[in-house]
């Protein structure tokens, strides 16, 4: 590729797709021993999609990134470099990235899976800004896509109620003005056991694998609450710090919707007041390297975001991970 000069990066457009089949609260009583209230009361989730046998990963992300470039108003052939971040890929190889490429006719990019659990979309975003910023791509389309449902375990209440399937896209280009001015992205593989998508062949990688199984999602709830609530808005003030600002530049918070108990208390540490912070947990569910992308993009959609506004993003999740960029609208 050829190396154009440095400059700063910026989203240029964003689209999102979720499946169209809910399955609501009311829904899930009939498979396990829950209650719409609990659910409600303990996560703010009144509903979730998901996806009809034959739809894939790949298909999800093609919708939302053909929605992100239309919105950003660039052709497929523009396009240097697709990242899908997902943790449920339709294969190991190829990447779902390749396959998206295809399926959006995306002829003379480089395509590759960004795998970062729940902070997907927030990491491809920062890798997408240093391409760019870098003169290494001038167009990067990232695309966070989930079929999370294919690897839920149906039987089990702490987790089943929790996640659901969709895609959230954006283009990063070349910014006019504004653009990414920080960046937080951090690890705690210690934390490996906590949160994942664990057995079936995957055995070997972690403790909590077992052979019998099909590779499932396990998840020590109450331990990745705490880790949540701390690291969700330790992650946006140090991105913040990083641009030169703090919290009082904020104009909207897009968290990782996983839990809108966790949402609220992450507000509160930044001392951010709600009008501030972007939630649909209600809506989708927990859509893992999906939901920064999915609620950036109805953010955008519903007016929230205006020129020269300051979006905090952030992600938290498996591995442990957490991610968040500052960028200032334009
Ligand atoms: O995406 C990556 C990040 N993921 C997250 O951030 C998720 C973090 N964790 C959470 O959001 C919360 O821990 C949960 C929503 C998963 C659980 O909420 P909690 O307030 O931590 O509940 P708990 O695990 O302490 O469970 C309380 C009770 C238990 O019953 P006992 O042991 O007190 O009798 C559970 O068995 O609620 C029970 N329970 C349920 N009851 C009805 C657990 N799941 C359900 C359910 N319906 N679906």
């Amino acid at each position: 590729m050829e190396m154009n000069d440095i400059r700063r990066a910026g989203i240029l457009g964003t689209g999102s797709y979720v499946p169209e089949k809910v399955l609501t609260n009311a829904d899930l009583e009939q498979m396990v021993d829950t209650s719409d209230e609990w659910i409600r009361a303990r996560t703010g989730i009144r509903e979730r999609r998901t996806v009809e046998p034959g739809t894939t990963t790949a298909s999800l992300a093609a919708a939302a990134g053909k929605r992100a470039l239309e919105a950003a108003g660039v052709t497929a052939d523009d396009i240097d470099m697709v990242i899908v971040a997902t943790c449920t890929p339709d294969s190991i190889a190829p990447s779902t990235a390749c396959v998206v490429q295809d399926l959006l006719g995306i002829k003379r990019a480089g395509a590759f899976d960004l795998a970062a659990g729940c902070s997907g979309f927030v990491y491809a975003g920062a890798v997408a800004s240093q391409l760019i910023a870098g003169g290494m791509c001038r167009y990067v389309l990232v695309i966070g896509a989930e079929v999370l449902t294919r690897f839920v375990d149906w039987t089990d209440r702490n987790t089943c109620v929790l996640f659901g399937d969709g895609a959230g896209a954006a283009v990063f280009g070349p910014a006019a003005a504004g653009g990414v001015l920080g960046a937080d992205l951090g690890s705690d593989g210690g934390g490996r056991d906590m949160l994942g998508i664990f057995g079936g062949q995957f055995t070997g990688a972690s403790r909590v694998g077992d052979a019998a199984l099909r590779a499932q999602i396990r998840m020590d709830g109450k331990e990745v609450f705490k880790f949540a609530v701390q690291v969700a808005g330790e992650s946006a003030l140090r991105a913040l710090k990083a641009a030169g600002k703090d919290e009082a530049a904020i104009d909207l918070y897009i968290p990782h919707q996983a839990n809108y108990r966790i949402i609220k208390a992450a507000a509160k540490r930044i001392g951010l007041t709600p009008d501030k912070v972007f939630v649909n947990v209600e809506k989708y569910g927990n859509t893992s390297g999906a939901s920064v992308g999915i609620a950036l993009d109805e953010a955008v959609r519903e007016g929230k975001i205006g020129r020269g506004d300051t979006v905090v993003l952030t992600g938290f999740g498996a591995g442990l991970t957490w991610a968040s960029l500052v960028v200032e609208w334009e």
